[in-house]
């Protein structure tokens, strides 16, 4: 395979729900020969690297994100030999592969866990936050788990002290401030790079150094019953704490003892806070902090282009920004900001500047799916019922075809999750045969990206519209090629007078040159290129447009 250095610069990342992907061996869950099957796929999409949420052995209580045996396979994904079969079959294809690290917690069904719990003095004790009680007789401090909005601290009979898990009882959090915990840790991100991995999304990085005099957290202000039950307080002491820093640095130095691997951070962080993970330039911690802001702001122009500027602000000149438009965490964008604006979604994420990360299935489209009562997985949503926190919508299977599960499993098995409604017709296969679908408009986008090296590489800036267009301009320095990005967040026709909004920012004055191609449009039609002239633009409802 071709290694340049930050490859990931450039890259497409597309993330794997494992479970949900491709099943091929017909138990209704996803695997990784089932992904190994579709790097094809991967690789007419455009996917320059792919991220997989956890396959490691667990119990599944939180799917994987509770890990009981860091360097191995669980067998419901397949075996080591499966992995090295699929890093080596992706490297072939020069598609990278990106692993999850899950840092914070491990399952209570770890072997170091299991052991802790035995006594106080056992010596995996302190790997791990055990308290006394508070001089009340309750919980050490007032922490919340992100889970049920209850005591983050649970009682453990044998050795009568309270354990912290920050998620599920069955995720008890790791203490990084022992040494051992992190020789341990970092060996397992080296077990893995050693086998070819390039690079890790590290879990809940943020969250992952507490308040090391464990402090109560202060009450929200803002917190009225109905709202998430975790949010009754600011998490002050246990995320984003001034200690982060240091294990960002740990991370990234055992990283750089390899070549060309990449870090992401996972963070819910505003862009100011997360800019701050990127670390200095003598000192640097994420290459990647992820940005989530798309996937918790309204899809609404004046919005959008606040959310690129400040971003644009806020990266240090040796940090590479990113956007993120969806993951196995939160609702799909397609019911997010609503069908009709699923492709400027997309157009957005492979245009701006910054490494995009693609979620299976937006590039069809696909909707967060209805969860039958009696189908739901999500502990999230068992613990805090129709709050509409439960994931299970959108990890629903991957849509293959038109058969009844999708082409995810066989026909005669019960997918681990419901396909949900309207597979038939919005699918790969379908959606490949029609020249104008979601699926086409994102594969001819990544090749308009590798053919523009402004749209990767160049300078980024909005244009100040006074309309629901969102526009803006990337421009190669070097080669002086420029494209404008437009797009229409409305459902009405929309006219746009490029020269005026050129004229009305001083640095954009010099692109006074006529964008008079269009190189594509989210309507995957023609029509587009006998509407532009020099001065104006029309955007039909909903459509988004690159201008050349
Ligand atoms: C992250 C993961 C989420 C998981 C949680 C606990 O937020 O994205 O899926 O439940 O961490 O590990
Ligand atoms: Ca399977």
């Amino acid at each position: 395979m071709t290694y340049t250095e930050e490859w990931w610069k450039s890259a497409i990342i597309y993330h794997i729900y494992p479970r949900s992907f491709q099943d091929s061996n017909d138990d209704g869950i996803g695997d990784l020969n089932g992904i190994r099957s579709r790097l094809d796929y991967l690789k007419w999409l455009g996917a320059d690297a792919i991220w997989l949420s956890p396959v490691y052995p667990s119990p599944m209580a939180d799917f994987g994100y509770d890990v009981s045996d860091h360097c191995d396979i669980d067998p419901m994904f397949g075996s080591l030999d499966d992995m090295d079969r699929l890093i080596e079959e992706a490297h072939l294809k020069d598609i990278r592969l990106i692993l999850d690290f899950v840092p914070n917690h491990t399952s209570d069904k770890h072997p170091w866990f299991l052991e802790s719990r035995i006594s106080r003095n056992n010596p995996k004790r302190d790997w791990y936050y055990w308290k006394d009680p508070a001089d009340n007789g309750g919980p050490p401090n007032n922490w919340l788990s992100r889970f049920d909005g209850e005591s983050a601290w649970k009682w453990d009979e044998r050795t009568e002290q309270y354990f912290l898990h920050t998620f599920l009882v069955e995720q008890p959090d790791l203490n990084w401030r022992n040494p051992d915990v992190k020789e341990a840790m970092l060996n397992i991100l080296r077990f893995w790079y050693d086998r070819g991995v390039d690079g890790f999304r590290v879990d809940v990085s943020y969250r992952v150094m507490k308040d090391p005099q464990f402090r109560d957290n202060p009450v929200n202000p803002n917190w009225k019953p109905g709202m998430d039950k975790s949010f009754r307080l600011i998490e002050k002491q246990t995320k984003n704490t001034p200690d982060i820093h240091m294990f960002n640095r740990w991370i990234r130095q055992t990283n750089d003892e390899y070549e060309n691997r990449v870090t992401i951070g996972e963070m819910n962080l505003t862009i100011p806070e997360l800019a701050g993970h990127y670390g200095t330039k003598e000192n640097p911690e994420f290459h990647l902090p992820f940005n989530f802001r798309l996937v918790f702001s309204d899809w609404e122009a004046d919005n959008v282009r606040q959310l690129m500027d400040t971003f644009e602000e806020e990266v240090p000149d040796y940090g590479w920004p990113n956007w993120v438009l969806g993951n196995h965490d939160q609702p799909r964008f397609a019911t997010r900001a609503g069908a009709n604006q699923a492709r400027n979604g997309l157009l957005f994420l492979l245009t701006a500047r910054g490494t995009p990360t693609l979620y299976y299935g937006d590039e069809l489209g696909m909707q967060s799916v209805d969860i039958p009562p009696e189908k739901v997985q999500d502990p999230w949503e068992i613990l805090s019922p129709n709050m509409g926190l439960g994931r299970d919508p959108v990890r629903t299977p991957m849509r293959w075809d038109a058969t009844k599960h999708a082409g995810f499993c066989g026909n005669e098995v019960i997918p681990w999750l419901p396909v949900g409604y309207g597979s038939d017709k919005q699918n790969v296969d379908v959606q490949k045969s029609e020249g104008q679908s979601t699926l086409n408009f994102v594969n001819r986008l990544s090749r308009i990206r590798q053919d523009h090296s402004e749209l990767v590489s160049g300078n980024c800036e909005t244009l100040k519209l006074d309309k629901p267009v969102f526009g803006f301009i990337r421009n190669n320095e070097e080669t002086n090629e420029s494209c404008l990005i437009l797009m229409n967040f409305s459902s009405q026709p929309q006219t746009v007078d490029i020269q005026s909004a050129l004229s009305k920012s001083h640095s954009l004055k010099a692109y006074s040159a006529t964008f008079s191609t269009c190189v594509i449009s989210t309507k995957m039609d023609s029509k587009t290129e006998h509407s532009v002239n020099s001065d104006t633009f029309s955007l039909r409802p909903n459509e988004g447009v690159i201008l050349k």
